[in-house]
C-alpha cells in the first residue's frame, strides 16, 4: 500500500477546520517536495504549507525517539498554523511514528510508505529491488508489509546510506553519488531484479542517476502520485477540499529548519518557483537536549 490515512477521532476534530486552509506536508528535508509536486498536480486549489526539517536530517540515521519526537513537535506546530490535514511525506517518519502522530493531532493524516505492492503486482522476473532508510527497513511496519507480499516475489532491500545527504546537499549526479548508487543497484542487477521501489521520498531526485546505471532494465515505483490521490480522497471524506478561486492557485509557503537554501534552490528547479524560504525554530524535546550539550 503505498499511501496510508487515517481519521482524527471525531471528539478532538479541529473546530477551526475549514475547507480554505492550507494541507501541512512535511519531511526531514527536501525529498517530500517530490510528494509536494504530485500533490499540486493533483489537487492545484489547495494551499500548501511545506516544511523541511533539513537541520535534522537524515532522520534514517537517528533513533526512533528522535524522529516521533520530531514527527510529533512540527505536526503540532503545522496545526497551529492552521493545516487542515498533515501529509507525513517522509517514509522514515511514517514508519516510525505515525501510529503515535495520528492518535495525538486532530487532523486528518496521510503517512507513506514504500510501494512494495506495486512493485510485486508488476515485477515479471519476481524480483524486486527496495532503496530505503535504515530505519524504514528495520520497522515492523515496513517488515508487515513486506510478509504481505514476499510470498511470491524476492525483495532486495538496501539501506540508501549517503543518499540522503547528497539530495539535502543538493547532489543528484557527482561521480560520488554515481559510484554509491552504482554499489547499491548492481547486486539487484545480478540477482534479475527488474523492478526498483523508491521507499525514500528524497529518491525521486536521482531518477536520472538511477536510469543511467539501471537503463531499461529495472522499472522504478514512486509512489507521490497515489499519495496526491489518497490526500484528494481524505480532503473529500472530510469535506475540506478547497474550492477553486478565482485568483488561482494559491502559492505554497515554505518553511526550513536550516537556513533554507537548498529548499529554495530545489524548489526553483522542481517547480519553477521562485520561492521565499522562511527559517523557523521549531524546537522540541529532543532538540532541546541537543542544544544543552556542550561542546
Ligand atoms: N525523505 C525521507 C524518507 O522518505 C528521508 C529520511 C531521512 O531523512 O533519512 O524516508
Amino acid at each position: 500500500m503505498p499511501a496510508e490515512s487515517s481519521t482524527p477521532n471525531a471528539s478532538t476534530a479541529s473546530p477551526g477546520a475549514a475547507s480554505h486552509a492550507p494541507v501541512g506536508i512535511f519531511d526531514s528535508g527536501l525529498g517530500g517536495l517530490s510528494v509536494l509536486r504530485a500533490v499540486r498536480a493533483q489537487s492545484p486549489d489547495e494551499a500548501l504549507l511545506y516544511v523541511a526539517d533539513s537541520l535534522y536530517a537524515p532522520y534514517g540515521e537517528r533513533d526512533d525517539d528522535f524522529i516521533a519526537d520530531r514527527t510529533l513537535t512540527i505536526g503540532e506546530w503545522l496545526v497551529k498554523q492552521g493545516a487542515k490535514a498533515l501529509v507525513v511525506a517522509c517514509n522514515t517518519a511514517t514508519a516510525q511514528s505515525i501510529a503515535l502522530v495520528r492518535e495525538k493531532l486532530p487532523i486528518p493524516l496521510v503517512g507513506v510508505e514504500p510501494g512494495v505492492k506495486p512493485a510485486a503486482l508488476q515485477s515479471r522476473t519476481r524480483v524486486a529491488g527496495v532503496l530505503a532508510t535504515q530505519v524504514t527497513l528495520r520497522s515492523a511496519r515496513f517488515q508487515a508489509l513486506l510478509a504481505r507480499y514476499a510470498a511470491d516475489c524476492r525483495f532486495i532491500c538496501q539501506p540508501g546510506h549517503g543518499l540522503v545527504q547528497a539530495v539535502e546537499r543538493c547532489d543528484v549526479g557527482s561521480a560520488e553519488l554515481r559510484a554509491l548508487l552504482a554499489s547499491y543497484l548492481q547486486p539487484m542487477l545480478e540477482a534479475g531484479a527488474d523492478t526498483l521501489v523508491l521507499g525514500c521520498t528524497h529518491y525521486p531526485f536521482l531518477d536520472a542517476a538511477i536510469r543511467d546505471i539501471v537503463g531499461d532494465r529495472m522499472a522504478l515505483v514512486d509512489t507521490s502520485v497515489a499519495i496526491a490521490r489518497q490526500l484528494e480522497r481524505v480532503l473529500e471524506q472530510h469535506g475540506l477540499r478547497a474550492a477553486p478561486q478565482a485568483a488561482g492557485a494559491p502559492r505554497p509557503r515554505f518553511y526550513s529548519t536550516d537556513d533554507g537554501t537548498h529548499l529554495r534552490q530545489l524548489v526553483a528547479t522542481l517547480l519553477d518557483v521562485d520561492a521565499h524560504v522562511e527559517r523557523v525554530l521549531i524546537p522540541s524535546r529532543r532538540t532541546a537536549a541537543l542544544a544543552s550539550q556542550p561542546v
